[in-house]
């Protein structure tokens, strides 16, 4: 990453959407890379959106920004990449009600190719990606696949989202605050199959399972919560959002892509571990190149897998069914011609 007096350049695909519009001003105020770091902001659109771009562009010089040291917006691919550090791939279609998000591979899975070789040919030596576009895991393996001078483990995809909505469902059943709960782990795709484990999950430095146990009235008691309402509840959160709300989560997606792009450049600290998607390296049985999502944590150089955990014949089922939807979706892009 830049030194700290240097301008931080950031690419922002999909600036003139809803989650473009949430995040622009949390970047430029200083909450992703702290209030010492000065940013640069390129939006990136297609040609239907710049106009929604060009309006945020304005509004950012109106907040007056003290880190803020430009803003351009652009439909050119080869120039909205240009020097960045960090590239948030955002610009893609949500799902609508009824739909799965691997239903927007065929819509969106283009838009990753292109992306992945102009981040290869113009971003800065040091870039790091994360992708937020639905389906986030396969549009990130895309993406990585066309970006060959690229380190694979830069590329990576937001679960972090995930890791939220669970930290957010255990802080209410354990009445805790959410900073109070460490080592949640979101497992595998960011999709309804996606694993949502809490076995290694501490509440106030007690074991999650043994505080769910005393509250619910046992252990049955509280493995039949996790698996009927705890699991499908954040993993078809998603779903429950765009139900209730008539679109797709934007603020807290938002949020979550600050979150993971902090935790990777200033590091996790004491605070333990956190969920994204990485390539995997055949950690925890997960093939080799798939992007899926793991425990990791960050000293600020890239993202560590944590090693070693145990996991029960559940957490390996749960684990490898969703690898295989993984693996059944980069098959389909491979059909596509796209990796
Ligand atoms: P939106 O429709 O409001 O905005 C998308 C923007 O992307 C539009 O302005 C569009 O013009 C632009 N765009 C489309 N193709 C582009 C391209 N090739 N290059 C640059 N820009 C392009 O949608 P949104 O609500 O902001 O959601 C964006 C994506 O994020 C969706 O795919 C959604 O499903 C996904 N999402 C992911 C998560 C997650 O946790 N991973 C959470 C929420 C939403
Ligand atoms: C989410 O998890 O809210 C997003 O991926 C949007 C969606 O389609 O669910």
């Amino acid at each position: 990453m830049a030194a700290a007096t240097t301008p931080v350049t950031i690419t922002i695909t999909g600036a003139g959407g809803q989650i473009g519009y949430a995040l622009l001003f949390r970047i430029a105020s200083g909450a992703m890379l702290g209030d010492d770091v000065p940013v640069r902001l390129r939006l990136l659109e297609i040609p239907q959106g710049l106009r929604a771009a060009e309006g945020a562009a304005l509004e950012l010089q109106d907040a007056a920004f003290p880190l803020l040291r430009g803003v351009e917006v652009t439909d050119d691919t080869a120039v909205g990449f240009e020097g960045a550090n960090l590239a948030l791939l955002v610009g893609a279609r949500p799902r609508g009600p009824g739909m799965e998000r691997g239903d927007l591979l065929a819509a969106n899975g283009g838009i990753f190719g292109p992306q992945g070789r102009a981040i290869n040919d113009h971003a800065a030596d040091d870039v790091r990606v994360v992708v937020v576009g639905n389906p986030a895991n396969t549009n990130a393996l895309i993406a990585q696949a066309n970006a060959p001078d690229v380190p694979a483990e830069r590329f990576t995809a937001l679960t972090r989202l995930d890791h939220n909505r669970a930290l957010g469902q255990l802080a209410a059943a354990v009445d805790s605050p959410v900073g109070e709960i460490r080592d949640v782990t979101i497992w595998g795709n960011h999709s309804a199959t996606q694993f949502p484990d809490v076995s290694h999950a501490t509440a106030a430095g007690d074991p999650v399972l043994g505080v769910l146990a005393a509250r619910l009235g046992g252990t049955d008691a509280a493995r039949e919560w996790l698996v009927d309402e705890f699991i499908p509840r954040v993993a078809k959160r998603g779903a429950e959002i765009i139900e209730v709300r008539g679109s797709s989560s934007v603020a807290s997606a938002a949020s979550a892509t600050i979150d993971h792009v902090r935790d990777w450049v200033r590091g996790t600290g004491e605070r333990g571990w956190t969920s994204a998607a990485v390539v995997s390296d055949g950690s925890y049985g997960v093939p080799e190149g798939l992007v899926s999502s793991f425990p990791v944590t960050s000293d600020g150089s890239g993202w560590q897998i944590v090693p070693g955990l145990e996991l029960d014949e559940f957490a390996r089922h749960r684990i490898e069914a969703s690898v295989a939807e993984l693996e059944s979706e980069r098959e389909a892009v491979r059909e596509l011609g796209l990796v």
